[in-house]
């Protein structure tokens, strides 16, 4: 499964600089660990957990639209406001990432800052590297690299920078992100396609229960949206083209979630509706989504989308404790864990959390602490870097306990 390793973020609000993970192409992070396929954020209000899930979400939006759109969409209110205060500097996002166990990491590097004269944000530079097949050692080498969108690309599977045929100088337009152009050229530039391909297949959950309680029209669809509105056409889907899977997933779910007896999808032949009829196991008649409560939904939710036949292969969940009863986060923090097992056709779990229950559920390497210091921007550390966090939870001590106790903030 295609894994991120590791990121930076630099002059993103109130992320000034943070790195997680392993950065192949940075001397400092080479031999740092890389995230693990469960990976958890904690840390105060106003630390900077939303602006790494927003981080992503930009890049995803900049996969379908112009930096400009992108920097006014889902509220960020313009390039003045997401660049960090006071920073004269480009906002920058370094990922590294594998498209499978046997594929050489590639590190993808994007610089946007705002074009002085048009007042606009520009792509400052751009730029995909990746080690040589032949190559054990030195550095990755680029085959796209870009300023204000003049550079050269190197075409095929294997090319890079220094192999004069496959180079082509290219231009683009800098309002967006050539990577998002150069996919278009499939055949020609595959391993673009396949990053572009990752990151539009991304899983940032927008989930909001009202959503979920909208009765659909009928009519199937593969996979769950971003907010969660199209449960009953994925569950129809589901059931029509799984037979099998689905009732697993169905008995699956219904165990997990207190109450519910069956889960089905029930079309309205007048209106071509579609509703879910949960089974309540205390009442005759069962319930449709919009009777259902908040915490049982945004369950269904989650466990839905983690039983997709083909899951999103990077999945971030922003607080997925809200509304939750502490025993169900519980399961589902064990379901999340279940779910990011680094394997074929498993998913990569983002998760921030303000909750103590769903860290208890959790490894040391698996938690990251945002701290803001006093010149109000924020430095993360991972919890396995503390050896004192280390020995107690091997003593045995369940690591969101510390965190209640305050041993995983900076002392
Ligand atoms: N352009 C910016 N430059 C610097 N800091 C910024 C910028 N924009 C917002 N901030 C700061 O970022 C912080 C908000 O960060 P964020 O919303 O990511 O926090 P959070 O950890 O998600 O908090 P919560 O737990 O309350 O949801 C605030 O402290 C805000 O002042
Ligand atoms: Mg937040």
């Amino acid at each position: 499964m295609a894994m991120i390793e590791g990121f930076r973020i630099q002059n993103y609000r109130v992320l000034k600089d943070i790195a997680m993970g392993r950065i192949g192409t940075d001397t400092k992070l080479r031999k740092a660990d890389p995230l693990t396929p469960m990976t958890t954020v904690i840390g105060k209000n106003g630390s900077g957990k939303s602006s790494i899930f927003d981080a992503f979400g930009f890049l995803a939006d900049c996969m379908h639209t112009d930096l400009e759109t992108a920097c006014n969409a889902q509220n960020r209110g313009g390039y003045d406001k997401l660049v960090s205060s006071g920073s004269d500097q480009p906002m920058s996002l370094t990922i590294y990432y594998r498209e499978s166990k046997n594929d050489r990491p590639i590190t993808y590097e994007v610089s946007i800052a705002k074009d002085e004269k048009t007042e606009l944000p520009i792509v400052l530079s751009e730029r995909l590297r990746q080690r040589a097949k032949s190559e054990s050692k030195g550095q990755p080498r680029s085959f796209l690299r870009l300023e204000k969108g003049k550079g050269s690309v190197w075409v095929g599977d294997e090319s890079l920078e220094g192999d004069e045929t496959s180079k082509r100088e290219v231009e683009f337009d800098p309002h967006k992100l050539a990577i998002v152009s150069l996919a278009e050229q499939f055949k020609e530039n595959p391993r673009i396609a396949q990053f572009k391909q990752f990151i539009q297949s991304w899983y940032l959950s927008y989930f909001t229960p009202d959503s979920a309680r909208k009765v659909p029209q009928a009519g199937v669809q593969k996979h769950l949206n971003l907010h969660g509105d199209n449960m009953g056409n994925v569950v129809q889907y589901l059931e029509r083209n799984h037979p099998i899977i689905f009732k697993r997933i169905l008995k699956d779910i219904s165990n997990k979630i207190p109450g519910i007896g069956t889960i089905e999808p029930y079309r309205d032949t007048v209106t071509n509706n579609l509703y879910l009829l949960f089974n309540d196991k205390g009442f005759a008649k069962p319930f449709t989504q919009q009777q259902m409560s908040d915490g049982t939904l945004k369950m269904f939710c989650y466990l839905l989308l983690l039983q997709d036949p083909i899951p999103p292969p990077f999945i971030c969940i922003e607080e997925p404790e809200n509304g939750l009863y502490h025993k169900l986060l519980e399961t589902l923090a064990r379901e999340f864990r279940e779910h990011a097992t680094g394997k074929k056709g498993a998913s990569q779990i983002f998760v921030t959390t303000h909750q103590p229950y769903f860290v208890d559920a959790l490894s040391p390497e698996e938690v990251w602490i945002l701290e803001k210091g006093e010149d109000g921007f924020s430095t993360i550390k991972r919890a396995s870097d503390d050896a004192t966090v280390q020995n107690m939870v091997k003593e045995g001590l369940p690591l969101g306990g510390l965190w209640y106790s305050d041993y995983l903030d900076a002392r």
